[in-house]
């Protein structure tokens, strides 16, 4: 699509799952468009199905104030993906014509995708159709590739770091072993960060394989060191069988392994809903501001990032389909690792 000298009409869309700090982005982005260059905004509901379906409605300054400390997304979010390849192994054109149909007639200049993973591999591929895109990662399981950082992700540690607080004083008087299922079906960062700032004692990550024995060697090691009570932090995608839950598989290994009373808590949606800490809260400003002055630049096709402190942007043709993972050697592991902490894969 041709870029226009000065973009003077934009879209924003909020896809995949939300987290706190959507209303934030949008607000970043919508205030700074109108206050800043004067270009007029909309906003696509319910992600890339108000692209396809041209299901959208304009959004005014005064319309984007008030919503900065908002948990969810005022625009509603779908995991439609248009491109997703059909039964017969064929794409459906049918969608992204209509999307770049749609695109045309309302005179746009870019669309503003904020999203996660997929979200940003359905960017770079309208941004191939030639639309002006700019992407925006967000996700609470922190693993858009290319960024060091999304937002959602600090606001999901804290739910999640409160509720292993809470569990500490609940297995200390029962003397039980406790199992936290926090979210992450790749990437382990919320269940690493949380796990850590709350005090867990075995952290089990999908990136690194666990050995249940491993596990149940140092909640025994803990109870000859007078140490009653364990708290074992696991993410929801860790190797586990299918129809049963993670925590309650590690829960009813380590009963039969060690004979010792365990309970469960999956902490689900609760750490995807509420208010955005503020925190999140200037991340998804600084990306809000940051992808409107993408665009005012014209440089279009890329995704804003963090790359040691510094805001940047990345081309989205790197970033579509690949995720960020926690590393076996990233430093936090290390360090906790000589603090005694386990992550259930110690040599036995
Ligand atoms: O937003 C990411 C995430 O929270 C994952 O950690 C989780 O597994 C997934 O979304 C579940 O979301 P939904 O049920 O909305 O598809």
């Amino acid at each position: 699509m041709e870029k226009s000298a000065k973009p003077k009409k934009i879209g924003i869309l909020t896809a995949g799952g939300d987290c706190p700090g959507l209303n934030a982005a949008i607000r970043g982005v919508g205030k700074t468009a109108i206050v800043e260059y004067g270009m007029e905004v909309i906003g696509f509901n319910a992600g890339y199905l108000g692209l396809i379906n041209n299901d959208y409605f304009e959004l005014k300054e005064s319309q984007l104030s008030g919503i900065l400390t908002l948990g969810g997304t005022i625009l509603g979010t779908s995991r439609e993906k248009p491109f997703k390849l059909v039964k017969n192994g064929e794409k459906d054109q049918h969608k992204p014509e209509k999307i770049i149909q749609n695109y045309k007639d309302l005179g746009l200049d870019c669309v503003v995708c904020i999203g996660g993973n997929g979200t940003m591999k359905t960017a770079n591929m309208l941004a191939k159709e030639g639309l002006n895109i700019i992407g925006i990662p967000k996700t609470i399981d922190n693993d858009v590739w290319g960024t060091d950082v999304t937002f959602g992700f600090d606001s999901a540690v804290q739910i999640a770091t409160d509720a292993i607080d809470r569990l500490h004083t609940t297995a200390n008087s029962h003397q039980r072993v406790m199992i936290i299922e926090i979210m992450g079906h790749h990437a382990g960062w919320l269940a690493l960060y949380s796990g850590l700032a709350g005090g867990g004692d075995i952290i089990l990550l999908p990136e690194l394989k666990y050995n249940i024995r491993s596990v149940c060697k140092k909640i025994e090691s803990r109870y000859e060191d007078n140490k009653p009570y364990s708290i074992v932090v696991v993410a929801e995608g860790i190797n586990h069988p299918k129809g049963k839950t993670a925590a309650a598989h590690i829960g009813s290994a380590i009963h039969t392994y060690t004979g010792i009373e365990t309970r469960e808590t999956i902490l689900g949606y609760i750490q995807r809903g509420g208010s955005p800490t503020p925190m999140d809260r200037i991340l998804a400003t600084q990306y809000g501001a940051y992808a409107t002055k993408s665009i005012a630049d014209g440089n279009f096709g890329t995704m804003v990032a963090i790359k040691n402190n510094n805001l940047t942007t990345v081309p989205l043709e790197d970033v579509g389909g690949k995720l960020r993972l926690v590393d076996a050697d990233f430093p936090l592991i290390d360090n906790a690792r000589k603090m005694g902490v386990s992550f259930g894969d110690e040599f036995l």
